[in-house]
Order: C-alpha cells, then structure tokens, then sequence
C-alpha cells in the first residue's frame, strides 16, 4: 500500500492513486487526496511529474478482465443473478475513481482554474464512495469484488482521450455516466422488486450524485468549448463519431439528462437504432 509522506503536492497523490492497484488502497488514497485539497490547499506539483502518468491505472490480480463481448447476460431475479449485477456496477464505479483522478492529473498544467480540479476531486471521491459501498454489499451477499470476471471495455474508450481535454469530457462524463442515468432508475426497480431493498437504497444515493457528476461535465464542456471558440454541440458530436464509433443507445433518460444540461441536440443525432 502507497503511503504519503511529508505534504505531498497534488501531482503525487494522482500518480500514486493511479498506480496502486489494490482496491481499497486506492479508495484510501483518493479519500486522502480530497482531505489534503480541500482542507489544506495543496501545491500542484512540478510538470515534470505529468509525464510519468501511466497509460492505463494499476489493477489488482482479480478480477479477471474479459473482453465485453465474453461477458455472461445477467438477470437480477436470484441472489446469483444479483451478486453479478451488483458486480459489474462495483467494476464500472472502480474504473470510475480513476477516470476521474486520471482527468485532473492528465490536464494538471494545461491552463483550467483549479476550481476545475476540486469539481473532479470532488467527483473522484465519490467514485470511491459508490465502489466501497457496492463491495460492502457484495461481501453482505456472501462475495466480493474480484470474485466475478468483469469487462476490459470501459478504459479502452478513455485511453484515447488522454491528449484531448474536450474529448475526455464528452466521452466520460457526457457519454459513460450520462449513460448510468437511463439505466439507473430500473436496475433500482428491478432490485426492489427482487426483495433487496438495501442494493437499491445505494444505487439511489449513486443515481444522485451521478446527476451531479453529468451536470458538472456539461459545465465544464461548455466552458472549454467557449474558451476555444466551438459551438457546444456539432463538437460532442464530432467528438463522438470519432472516440464511440457504436453510437449512443437509446432509450434516453431525458429528463435526469436535461436537468444536468445535457439536452436532446447533444445525444439525439448520435443515436444508434
Ligand atoms: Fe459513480
Ligand atoms: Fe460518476
């Protein structure tokens, strides 16, 4: 386990978030990391650092990664079914911690304020919160993340977006987590419905704070795209033709989508039937 020393600077604490692999080390560190900003205003860092950033974040041994292509279908009707769903949403939200870390540490000396940082600290935390949540519920269920073999989808897509602020927000708050508000709001029916009224209990507090991540993607998209002279919408959709070639599926989520600012212009002409 990563331990930091002696005031670290914010280039540090992202570099050692993204290296360690091990799950709940990593959430330590990313809970550490938002402590440090928020309370003591830590120093960025030196540029140098930037460059040491690794492709793609450390991952434990387990779970074993397959393409998505290889992945069981899941029903949440029995425990089995549920433990897998539960899962693959601890999966999605373990990606997440480092897609958000990885967004401020990649972009740490291009010119954004750092109140740009503290809206991603902000959310990457979060992601900690939602995985530590669902691996608790995992082992209540009698498993546990890494128990299960997940898909190797979700970075791939990121990776891509690594030289390209306006890119990386499309395709990650825009596109994956804007993509958790349609399915959502069932998944937390289905549960219900299968007498687990606890799994459904955290995938409401996950919904809520996921609003919130998408509304703070489409405000900072909207900055950049103004600071760079682009129209907002013909952009996310240049953007999507060339980083998400499968086009987005419906159906819409459109009022938890709008009321983060994602309106139909941005994702209806991007969608795939
Ligand atoms: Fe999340
Ligand atoms: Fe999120």
């Amino acid at each position: 386990m990563t331990v930091l020393t002696t005031s670290p600077s914010l280039a540090d604490n992202l570099t050692a978030i993204l290296t360690t692999a091990d799950p709940m080390a990593k959430v330590e560190l990313a809970k550490q990391t938002a402590k440090s900003w928020f309370n003591q205003g830590m120093s960025l860092g030196l540029q140098s650092q930037a460059h040491q950033l690794p492709t793609r974040p450390a991952r434990p041994d387990k779970p074993v990664l397959r393409p998505p292509r290889e992945m069981p279908r899941r029903r949440i009707g029995g425990a089995k079914g549920r433990i897998a769903h539960i899962h693959a949403l601890a999966h999605i939200e373990f990606n997440a911690i480092d897609m958000a870390f990885d967004l401020v540490a990649r972009f740490l000396f291009t010119d954004v304020p750092r109140s740009f940082f503290s809206d991603f600290i902000q959310i990457g935390v979060e992601e900690a919160k939602h995985f530590s949540l669902l691996n608790r519920r995992l082992k209540q269920l009698g498993s546990e993340y890494g128990a299960l073999p997940a898909h190797d989808g979700l970075w791939q897509t990121v990776e891509q977006t690594g030289h390209d602020l306006l890119a990386r927000l499309a395709i990650v708050p825009l596109v994956l987590e804007a993509r958790g508000l349609d399915v959502t709001p069932s998944m937390i029916e289905k549960f219900k419905n299968a007498g687990d009224p606890e799994t459904a209990r955290i995938l409401h507090i996950i919904y809520t704070d996921e609003k919130r991540h998408v509304a703070t993607g489409m405000r900072w998209f909207l900055y950049h795209c103004q600071l760079s002279g682009k129209t907002p919408q013909p952009t996310f959709h240049d953007i999507v033709r060339t980083y998400f070639r499968g086009g987005l599926k419906p159906p819409f989520n459109d009022k938890a989508r709008s009321q983060a600012g994602l309106t139909p212009g941005f994702y209806k002409p991007m969608m795939v039937t």
